[in-house]
């Protein structure tokens, strides 16, 4: 039976990771895959992270099965950080969270639940998205279509052409918003720009999902929510698939949830009976570790503060380098876009979408070993003090 089959693409993301790993040449650099890494070029288990890892062994009763639904504590610690400790939202039972195997999860779980309850669904996704979004959707058995999102002119949100696209969204559509640091391109709607968004979302009759992976990584943790704040003060019915891989640090522990508002407890507990069902086919119920790592920081006030700090050392550490990569891109006068530089600082999150083509993408890695996505994404925070240089004498020469 295996005869006939043939190889599939790589992966647009996690391929070029393992083609980076085969690469020999010494100063090769990895930009592809979201990763924090830091001055050194590591990407650290955080400190808090270790330390409710150690209380863990101790303290972990059992290690018979979670609930479908993953662990209630964890839960709730995922709908505080959400919605804030003071929102109703996080008791009433309007909302229910699942733990699920990471934000891909989470995200396949939501597009299963769709597919099954939904029947003629279109699923909006923005142009350009996170290359992993078509994927899961498609094989949910979901049909895709797109909305404009950047001004490539610019490298700024084109919001009359977003806008003019979501126009078209029918009754019973499911809108895809980044909740921030938007996933390739960094550029985030300003607060009135989100309200217009969920109104218009409502409007059409049209359930948000707000995909929410870097919650902490544009100006902190409740800062970032501001934008899913403004979509729950209009919309009473809104999905979010949130994960812990980047803010925590948790990557390989797959450690994400889906969270669904509805209008009253009640309609909140039938979906959630649904997906319980959509869960159970696919991976039964959620592996605990990372889960229980995260609910034990968040259940304790001085991990949750460590975990913090740690988190605004990333952060500061990636505008730190957004600043030195626009400066070290302008001292060799490399100008990726017409209006200068300057948009690298302006974007939010890990990546900043640099405005390099396809040819000059693929010059970066055949000529120089230096991997970053086809759209031309960067990863930021993959740059480090001495890689920068490499990095900017490589685009330089791509792009002369
Ligand atoms: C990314 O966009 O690089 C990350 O979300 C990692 C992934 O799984 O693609």
């Amino acid at each position: 039976m295996f005869q006939s089959i043939q190889p599939a693409a790589p992966d647009a993301i996690l391929g070029l990771t393992e083609a980076f790993k085969a690469d020999a040449n010494p100063d090769k650099i990895n930009l592809a895959v979201g990763v924090y890494k830091d001055e050194q070029g590591k990407t650290p288990t955080l400190a808090a992270v270790t330390a409710a890892e150690r209380w863990l062994l101790d303290n972990e009763p059992t290690k018979s099965y979670l609930g479908i639904d993953g662990s209630p504590g964890y839960g709730k610690a995922t709908r505080d950080l959400l919605f804030g400790k003071d929102s109703d939202l996080v008791t009433n039972g309007q909302a229910v969270t699942f733990q699920c195997p990471g934000g891909t999860g989470a995200l396949r779980v939501a597009g299963d639940y769709l597919a099954n309850n939904h029947t003629g669904t279109t699923l909006w996704l923005s142009d350009p998205t996170w290359a992993n979004h078509h994927d899961i959707f498609r094989a949910a058995g979901l049909p895709t279509q797109s909305y404009a999102y950047l001004d490539s002119a610019t490298n700024t949100l084109d919001f009359d052409s977003m806008t003019e696209a979501l126009s078209a969204v029918k009754p019973g559509d499911v809108v895809l918003l980044h909740g921030c640091c938007h996933n390739p391109t960094g550029v985030d709607p300003t607060t009135e720009q989100w309200q217009a968004i969920a109104t218009l979302v409502k409007d059409k009759g049209a359930l948000p999902l707000i995909d929410f992976a870097y919650q902490g990584f544009a100006q902190g943790v409740e800062q970032d929510a501001a934008g899913l704040h403004a979509v729950l003060d209009i919309c009473d019915e809104v999905l979010i698939c949130s994960s812990y891989s980047k803010n925590f640090g948790l990557y390989r522990e797959r450690v994400g949830a889906l969270t669904v508002v509805a209008a009253d407890p009640s309609q909140a507990a039938n979906v959630q009976s649904q997906i319980k069902t959509a869960v159970r086919r696919n991976y039964s119920n959620p592996p605990a570790h990372g889960a229980l790592v995260v609910e034990h920081i968040l259940s304790d006030a001085s991990l949750t503060d460590q975990w913090l700090s740690e988190l605004t050392q990333m952060r500061s550490r990636i505008n730190g380098m957004r600043t030195n990569l626009r400066q070290a891109l302008d001292s060799r006068g490399v100008q990726l876009n017409a209006n200068g530089n300057g948009f690298i600082e302006q974007q939010n999150g890990m990546f900043t979408m640099s405005g390099l083509t396809k040819d000059q993408v693929a010059k970066l890695k055949a000529e120089h070993a230096i991997y970053i996505v086809g759209s031309g994404r960067i990863n930021v925070a993959g740059i480090t003090p001495s890689n920068l240089d490499r990095l900017c004498d490589a685009i330089a020469a791509v792009v002369a």
